[in-house]
């Protein structure tokens, strides 16, 4: 049994890490911190959870193998500092942080302390990238030459996301976000996703959105082109109005294509089309609404029990996109192209 600690009880936690791990018979939530002690008290008691903790270092005491963060951006890094010294290993949300020093500084904090270092990115998990990965590496489809990969949602006659309040306003400051709100939130997923696919780095970056002003300096749409160092393109859009967004994967190879039709989404679910000269193939995915956090919080359990060495997303992958993420920022503020 894995004993779980989970910090920051607001929507991603109440809806889909707690339950993904409630549903798995090797994991027992055993704590939960939030800054309240009546939020905690009530987190606790909705998904029964036998210890609430509204001091941090109190929190770190408790038995545990592992922590979620579930924290704003921002505070990612600190959260994750105070955890590693407290001897905890940790699976953190992304982006792991809003800089790259603070990021960096949370994988020397996890090495130090001997504890392990994973960043949530949970579309790695979905079969159907996996199997993408497998097919890329054993060159299916030859070389790969362009690739593809949206992520946006919205609401139907809305020109804007709607306005959150309260607890759940940070995500409206640029300053806790990381400088932009889609890059942040579905952007850097894709990015992470394309680079794992391809086993590559980016190493270019020019980016267009509909913020980084001055006037409204967080976007809710953007565009990037990215340049990977063996010379593969890609094209990264995300948004938060766009409510007919077919959210799709395409890799183009020289010899072949790879789409993952719907799958990039919170939801496993979707269709993975692979097509040579032999013809195309067809695997269906049925739809498993938590099926990608259960998969990932599976293999964070396999790391921490010594029965796997990796990590599904590294805190080095977290730093590559982040600094991905960040040079989109910078070019959709500058207008410019930005070495990575
Ligand atoms: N991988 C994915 O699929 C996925 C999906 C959704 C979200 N996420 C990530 O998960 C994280 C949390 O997202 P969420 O939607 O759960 O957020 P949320 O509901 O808006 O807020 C989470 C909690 O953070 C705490 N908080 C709010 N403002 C704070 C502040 N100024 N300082 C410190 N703590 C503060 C609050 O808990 P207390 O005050 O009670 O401590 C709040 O309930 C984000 O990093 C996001 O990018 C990932």
């Amino acid at each position: 049994m894995v004993k779980w600690g989970v910090m920051s009880p607001g929507a991603h936690l109440d809806t889909k890490i707690v339950p993904a791990m409630k549903a798995l018979t090797n994991t027992d939530v055993v704590a939960v911190f939030s800054r309240s002690q009546e939020r905690a008290d009530q987190f606790a008691k909705t998904h029964d959870i036998p210890n609430a903790y509204s001091s941090i270092d109190a929190f770190g005491q408790h038995d545990m193998d592992a922590v979620f963060i579930a924290s704003p951006n921002a505070f990612h890094s600190d959260y994750t500092k105070k955890m590693a010294a407290a001897g905890k290993n940790i699976l953190c949300e992304k982006p792991m942080a809003i800089d790259l020093v603070s990021a960096a500084q949370m994988t020397t904090a996890c090495l130090d302390a001997g504890v392990k270092l994973g960043i949530a990115f949970n579309l790695r998990a979905h079969p159907a990238h996996k199997q993408a990965k497998t097919l890329i590496q054993e060159h299916k489809i030859g070389p790969i030459v362009y690739v593809s990969g949206q992520w946006a949602f919205g609401t139907h006659g809305a020109d804007a996301p709607p306005q959150r309040t309260g607890l759940r306003s940070w995500w409206h400051d640029p300053e806790v976000l990381g400088g932009s709100d889609t890059l942040m939130a579905t952007g850097i997923h894709v990015i992470d996703l394309i680079c794992d696919l391809l086993g590559d780095n980016i190493v270019e970056v020019t980016a267009l959105s509909n913020g980084q002003t001055q006037e409204k300096p967080l976007d809710s749409l953007a565009s990037v082109c990215c340049k990977f160092s063996k010379g593969t393109i890609a094209n990264i859009v995300c948004s938060r109005i766009i409510p007919d967004s077919e959210n799709d994967l395409m890799v183009y190879g020289r010899d072949g294509f790879i789409k993952g039709s719907n799958t990039i989404s919170e939801k496993l679910e979707g269709s993975l089309i692979v097509g040579t000269e032999t013809g195309t193939t067809n695997y269906d995915f049925a739809p498993e609404p938590l099926g990608n956090y259960s998969l990932e919080i599976q293999n964070f359990n396999e790391v921490v029990m010594g029965n796997e060495l990796e990590v599904l997303a590294s805190g080095q992958a977290g730093y590559h996109s982040l600094e991905v993420a960040l040079a989109a920022v910078r070019s959709a503020w500058e207008g410019i192209t930005i070495q990575i």
